[in-house]
Order: C-alpha cells, then sequence, then structure tokens
C-alpha cells in the first residue's frame, strides 16, 4: 500500500517557444508508489521530467515536495532534496571505477593529520558502493573496475544503482530499460521493486509496455503535453494502454457531448 503524497506538481506548463510541450499537467506521487508515465514520441514526458527534476522551470503551475511548495533553480536543488533522477544518457564517467561512479560529485573527503589536508576517503567509498549496490539487488563485478571495462547493460544497472542508493524521496527513470537485453531489463525491473520497498517515490518512463504494466502501481498517459489518463495500473492492458497512448481510446469528454 502507498503511503502519503510526497511529490505533487499542479498544472504545469511549459512551451520551447510556440510549441506548447506541457499543457497544465498535475500528478502526484506517493511514497512507495512506481507511477508509469507513458505517452507517444513527443508527448511531453521528458518536459515533465525536466521539471520534476529541476532542470527546467515551468512556465506556470506548481511544485510541491512533502505537502511544502518548492521551486527549483537547479537539479543540484532538487538533488539536495531527496529527488534522484536517471536521464535517458545515464552519465557514467567511464574511465572511472565503478565506486567512483557512485560516488561521483559526492566524493567524501576524510581530514588529515593537519585538520585541512584533505584526502578521499577510497577504500570507504569502495566498500559503501558495493553494499549499495548489493542492497538494490545489483551484483557489480568490484566496484573497483573500471566502468569501461563493463557491458552496457552492468553499466545501466550501476547508474540505476546508484540513483536508487542515493535517492532519499524521488526517483526519476527515463528509459532506463532501453536497450538491454530480457535479463538485464529484468533486473532494472527488481531495482525498481526494491526501490519501492524502501519507501521511496518511483517515476518510470518507458515505451515497453509490457514493462510498465509489471511494475507499476498506476499509469499516467500524456498526449501533446497534456495527461489524458491517471488510473490504477490493474484498469489498463496492453491494447487499452496502446489505444489510451494513441487516442484511438476516448479518455477526454468532449464540450457538448
Ligand atoms: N529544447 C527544446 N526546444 C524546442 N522544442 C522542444 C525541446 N524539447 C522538447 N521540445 C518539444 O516539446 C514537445 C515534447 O517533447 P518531449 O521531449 O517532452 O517529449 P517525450 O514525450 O519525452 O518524447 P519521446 O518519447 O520521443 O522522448 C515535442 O513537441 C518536442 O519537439
Ligand atoms: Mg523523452
Amino acid at each position: 500500500m502507498a503511503g502519503e503524497v510526497i511529490y505533487e506538481v499542479k498544472n504545469v506548463s511549459k512551451r520551447y517557444g510556440s510549441v506548447v510541450a506541457l499543457d497544465g499537467a498535475s500528478l502526484k506521487l506517493h511514497a512507495g508508489e512506481v507511477i508509469g508515465l507513458v505517452g507517444d514520441n513527443g508527448a511531453g514526458k521528458s518536459t515533465l521530467v525536466k521539471v520534476l527534476s529541476g532542470a527546467h522551470k515551468p512556465d506556470g503551475g506548481q511544485i510541491f515536495l512533502d505537502g511544502a511548495e518548492r521551486s527549483w533553480d537547479s537539479p543540484r536543488d532538487a538533488l539536495e532534496a531527496g529527488i534522484e533522477t536517471l536521464y535517458q544518457d545515464s552519465g557514467l564517467a567511464p574511465h572511472l571505477t565503478v565506486s567512483q561512479n557512485v560516488f561521483l560529485g559526492r566524493e567524501r573527503v576524510k581530514k588529515g593529520i593537519l585538520g585541512w589536508f584533505g584526502f578521499l576517503a577510497k577504500k570507504d567509498m569502495e566498500h559503501e558502493a558495493h553494499r549499495n549496490l548489493e542492497e538494490v539487488g545489483i551484483a557489480v563485478p568490484a566496484s573497483n573496475r573500471s566502468v569501461s571495462q563493463l557491458s552496457g547493460g552492468q553499466r545501466q544497472a550501476v547508474a540505476i544503482g546508484r540513483s536508487v542508493a542515493w535517492a532519499r524521496k524521488v526517483i526519476i527513470l527515463d528509459e532506463p530499460t532501453n536497450h538491454l537485453g530480457a535479463r538485464q531489463a529484468g533486473e532494472v525491473l527488481q531495482i525498481i521493486k526494491a526501490a519501492k520497498k524502501k519507501g521511496l517515490g518511483v517515476i518510470f518512463i518507458s515505451h515497453t509496455l509490457p514493462h510498465v504494466l509489471e511494475v507499476t502501481d498506476r499509469i499516467v498517459v500524456l498526449r501533446l503535453g497534456r495527461i489524458v489518463k491517471d488510473a490504477p495500473t490493474s484498469e489498463f492492458d496492453g491494447d487499452t494502454l496502446v489505444g489510451t497512448i494513441t487516442g484511438t481510446i476516448q479518455t477526454i469528454k468532449v464540450e457538448g457531448d
């Protein structure tokens, strides 16, 4: 059962020049809930992700975290508030090791003897990176291995593991199963389930509808910048989901009907 509403957007809009990418979208995410965000190419999913992750300021609308209205000036603001986002290109640094990637931008420095001579606590980070990844069910060969030596699927697993390990409230995954084999995609879905179990709110974006149907509690369908359907996953099957996305199934009451 999902908990309290942790993250919410009300009536957010975003335009790029004359293109209306988001048109009054509202969304509520509960603790321990997985929402699937779906829609055709250009529907506005990534734009909504960018508003939620602090990468874009909406032109209108409100954002609430734990019931308090917030406004993000940068992705760092949202990150510091406990919202992790995994963008389509995961942003791992190939020349760094697994543990360095897990701690990228959050490197731990130990105080030196003189107090001001800091050095990175390398072993501590390796151990903790390993523990963090294991906790979410990722078996990475060794956290001191360079990411360039991992397969695409293993890299993706590290990127997701990193997000889940750091997220304190919300995790947003933009197409995390893209380009993965069936087994690796299955592992990513397991990680999403682990994140849910930890009580995180998860937003999962994917065009692979069987994955969405398998792992989500609720599905939100975007069409041309508008949320046209927001319902429990149990109310959909493959056909109704496709119909809702493409618009062959009527979702919005037309004025005068
Ligand atoms: N930086 C930008 N400048 C201008 N228009 C943009 C920009 N980013 C997105 N758009 C437009 O905004 C609309 C929504 O795009 P968005 O990337 O949010 O769609 P999406 O649902 O993520 O699609 P996809 O499934 O292809 O990733 C589209 O019409 C797109 O062309
Ligand atoms: Mg997109």
